[in-house]
């Protein structure tokens, strides 16, 4: 073997393939900066808006106006991704998906630097449209990322690199609340570099998409390049003989092309698919209005208000606490099935928010409870990666066969980022009117998903699409889904106990 590659999992991971994930992933880096970002610095920002308003006005900015310029700035980042998210498939294929990382650094590299300069030229509307911008950017990472990277990936490894696109964002927000310490770039003077920083990622991928191979399965299965497709692989695994891959693949365009591709409508319309339609919708729905963004997006408001000594380091704490529970994650959904893990993690994080609104609530005559908040927010968000932060996203993609597959995934994706709008946009006014009880409204919401997720949502682990399908026929037929559900997750049990020895 040649020197400097790698044994992993009996399979090898050549110099190429490291590089091409590496590059990858910075995409998804680059989306987790951008959730964490306008978190710590907020109250700086504010006072800049407040600064340009005099500025241009020469009176001081409503508060009213100033709360909608913030929050107008917070959420405008989902629209951008709920735009874009929905064109990814169109233009994954269009020009590829290496091309299309690299034309998508554009939109953050624009995005970036109108951010970085709205200071500069007294603008919160170039603040506003550069997260916009930005927005967009990052709904395409995020769903070419892991494309890109199951698509190179050998089968032995695909699970294990798949997880470093999630990796990829909490460290991204990780980072980027470290550096909007005050006493890093989180200050009245640098807060421009803070936001603007994100284009050295984008730059990096830039410089480095050249030299990674475009997806082998993208040229055969999709452009029918099998020339091309057979000297990327030789790269990819460092293997002269490439011929049991390219048969794998050959045999997936063949189950491809059985297949007739399926339209949103349609996704809509037939009564096949309604059911697990609804429910990918309904999982993305509970993955954001868990409350978990109104925690990435304002904990430090939060903290602040709680009464938190040193509130930026609990927020830093906060995306330790993230980072940290994303690898337990990675570790128990193999092992323990994707419902039981969804049901666990709502659960957990209807109880964090019912702790944390007893704490806030009594924090005016118990003084010592802003600690008991601060680890409920830690339990909150510790909860949310195990189970519905990763298991939404996958969830769909096992939900639904090659045909209907993007257009559900297409759907997902518009979903979650309309559900983040929602939350982005409102919060801040909820929160002024809610007071502490806030959470409140995020408990019962989760209580009605946890009961959801009970009665409707199939366990998926290890079960094929067919049995999955199955399933849901017999629902739209004779509505007796519940009884077979049970008995076919515990068949699944069974199975999967057998996959692990
Ligand atoms: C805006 O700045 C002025 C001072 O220039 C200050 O008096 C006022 O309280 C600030 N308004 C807000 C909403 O922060």
């Amino acid at each position: 073997m040649p020197a400097g590659f790698q044994q992993l999992g009996g399979e090898t991971v050549t110099g190429t393939l490291a590089l091409s994930v590496f590059t990858a992933v910075l995409g998804s880096l680059t989306f987790g900066y951008n959730i964490g970002v306008i978190n710590a610095p907020q109250k700086i920002i504010e006072e800049d808006y407040n600064a340009t308003w005099v500025h241009r006005y020469g009176e001081p900015i409503p508060t009213a106006t100033l709360t909608s310029l913030w929050s107008l700035s917070v959420a405008i980042f989902s629209i951008g991704g709920m735009f874009s998210s929905f064109c990814v498939g169109f233009i994954s294929e269009w020009l590829g998906r290496r091309k299309a990382m690299l034309i998508n650094n554009l939109f953050a590299f624009i995005g970036g630097s109108m951010m970085g300069m709205s200071k500069l030229c007294r603008s919160f509307e170039m603040m506003i449209l550069g997260r916009f911008i930005i927005g967009a950017y990052c709904g395409l990472a995020c769903s070419l990322t892991p494309m890109y990277v199951g698509e190179i990936a050998p089968t032995s490894l695909r699970g294990a690199l798949g997880t470093l696109h999630q990796l990829g964002i909490v460290t991204g927000i990780l980072i980027a609340q470290i550096l909007g310490l005050e006493s890093l770039l989180g200050s009245e003077d640098l807060w421009p570099v803070l936001l603007g920083l994100t284009v050295m990622p984008t730059v990096l991928q830039m410089g480095l998409l050249p030299f990674c191979p475009e997806s082998p399965r993208f040229l055969y299965i999709i452009r029918s390049q099998e020339h091309l497709a057979k000297r990327g692989l030789r790269r990819l695994t460092g293997r002269d003989e490439v011929a049991d891959m390219l048969a794998e693949m050959k045999e997936e365009k063949r189950r491809m092309d059985m297949e007739k591709k399926v339209s949103i409508l349609e996704l809509f319309r037939s009564p096949f698919y309604r059911q697990p339609i609804i429910i990918s919708i309904l999982l993305q729905l509970s993955q954001q209005l868990s409350g978990v963004n109104a925690i990435f997006y304002y904990s430090t408001n939060i903290f602040i208000k709680a009464g938190v000594q040193s509130p930026v380091y609990a927020t830093i704490g906060v995306g330790v606490v993230n980072c940290a529970f994303t690898v337990v994650s990675l570790f128990l959904v193999e092992r323990m099935g994707r419902r039981t893990l969804h049901m666990l993690g709502l659960a957990g994080m209807c109880i964090c928010a019912v702790l944390m609104t007893m704490a806030l609530a009594l924090l005016e005559s118990i003084p010592w409870m802003s600690y008991i908040s601060m680890l409920a927010i830690f339990g909150f968000v510790a909860f949310f990666e195990i189970g519905p932060g990763p298991i939404p996203w996958f969830f769909v993609a096992e939900l639904f066969s090659q045909g209907p597959r993007p257009a559900a995934m297409a759907v997902a994706g518009c979903s979650n980022w309309t559900a983040n709008f929602i939350i982005a946009m409102c919060f801040q006014y909820i929160a002024e009117i809610c007071g502490p009880y806030v959470f409140l409204i995020f408990a019962t919401l989760l209580v009605f998903f946890l009961v959801y997720t009970f009665f409707r949502v199939p366990e998926t682990r290890g079960k094929t699409f067919d049995q999955i399908a199955a399933n849901f026929n017999q629902y739209s037929a004779g509505g007796m889904m519940d009884m077979d559900l049970n008995k076919n997750s515990t068949e699944l049990e069974y199975l999967g106990d057998e996959n692990m020895n």
